[in-house]
């Protein structure tokens, strides 16, 4: 692990930035030649809520992820020279931002890089379910495949169905010119039209329509208080017992337990879940069901751009410790410390 002065535990280190899990080396080494010193937590797991408190005593600077709650109590324990917390992620839902702009401290994510990459999985998991990718492969890894058969594991089609998006910022654009290749139907629902939606071809429709005429439903939302529970009891069933729910956003925009109800009884019939409540885990009953497939958070997870979200997170702190705007404001009008 590329932390200075090679101490041990992560508690007694004093460099400037704390990196609360490990990153691509390109993060680091950038931080390095701006001639900062940082630490990095040596755990290969997320720091415990008591490690982090103790761990962002007296820095100035803090790369987060997603599974670090950053809150008032935090901010304080970090005390005063505190300049930002640069997470390594789109989404920054673990982040009090009015603590942080009550405290004067900046705020940043890394938009953007993982755009396509997050598309790319979300077609992933709507091909893997429709075409039931990885029941398939159970069966033939179980042993249980007797051979082709005209009725055996038929699915639905991709091309040409229908894709409803809910969402329409730059992951649900990208899904929506994946959905082209495909000569898909793009509905889509959000609080505003979309030029590039329109341009794809994509028709905004209130969430009734889109939950009613979807084949496949994909969530591209951020989670607030307005998108949480978004998808419940009531609006599961009103989707087609045909299609397929696909979330590679938030985990609480769905009812998890109600989903889970809802794909025993077959309405939706299928879902392709990347991100879950109360990570890393899953609702009772998820398990079980072969109709759903489930990864692990892997929405941003190539290389390259892992690679380019460490960048971008290392490239805010250097900014911000030099005395500048960090070029990622998540929030511009917090005005940081002079
Ligand atoms: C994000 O960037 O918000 C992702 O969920 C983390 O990969």
């Amino acid at each position: 692990m590329p932390a200075r002065g090679g101490a041990p535990s992560i508690v007694r280190m004093p460099g400037e930035i704390l990196v609360t899990r490990e990153i691509p080396a390109v993060g680091v080494d950038l931080l390095a030649s701006a001639g900062l010193s940082f630490d990095v937590n040596p755990h290969d797991r997320p720091m415990t809520r008591e490690e982090l408190i103790q761990a962002v005593v007296g820095r100035r600077g803090v790369i987060s992820l997603v599974h670090d709650r950053i809150d008032g109590a935090l901010l304080d324990a970090a005390g005063s020279e505190l300049r930002i917390i640069a997470n390594m992620a789109v989404g920054y839902d673990n982040i009090d931002l009015a603590a942080a702009a009550e405290r004067k401290v900046f705020i940043t994510n890394t938009p953007d890089v993982l755009t396509e990459t997050t598309a790319d999985l979300a077609f992933a998991l709507i091909l893997a379910t429709a075409r039931r990718v990885v029941e398939g492969d159970r069966l033939v890894r179980g042993g249980r495949w007797a051979g082709w058969g005209p009725l055996e594991m038929l699915g639905g089609d991709v091309h040409g169905a229908t894709l409803g998006i809910l969402g329409a910022g730059r992951i649900g654009s990208a899904v929506a010119r994946r959905a082209g290749g495909f000569g898909m139907t793009v509905l889509y629902s959000d609080p505003l039209a979309s030029a590039e939606m329109e341009r794809l071809g994509g028709r905004r429709v209130e969430l009734d329509r889109l939950l009613a005429e979807s084949d496949f439903l994909s969530i591209h939302v951020s989670l607030s208080e307005a998108t949480h529970h978004l998808i419940g009891a009531r609006e599961l069933a009103r989707m087609k017992p045909t299609a397929c729910l696909v979330n590679t956003a938030r985990g609480p925009v769905i009812d998890e337990a109600a989903l889970v109800e809802a794909l025993r009884r077959g309405r939706p019939g299928c879902a392709g879940l990347d991100v879950y409540e109360r990570e890393p885990s899953l609702a009772t009953g998820l398990t079980d069901l072969d109709n759903v497939v489930l990864l692990p958070h892997l929405g941003s997870a190539s290389e390259a751009t892992r690679g380019s979200m460490a960048r971008l997170a290392a490239e805010n702190v250097i900014a911000a410790l030099a005395g500048n705007r960090p070029p990622n404001l998540v929030h511009p009008n917090i005005r940081g410390k002079a």
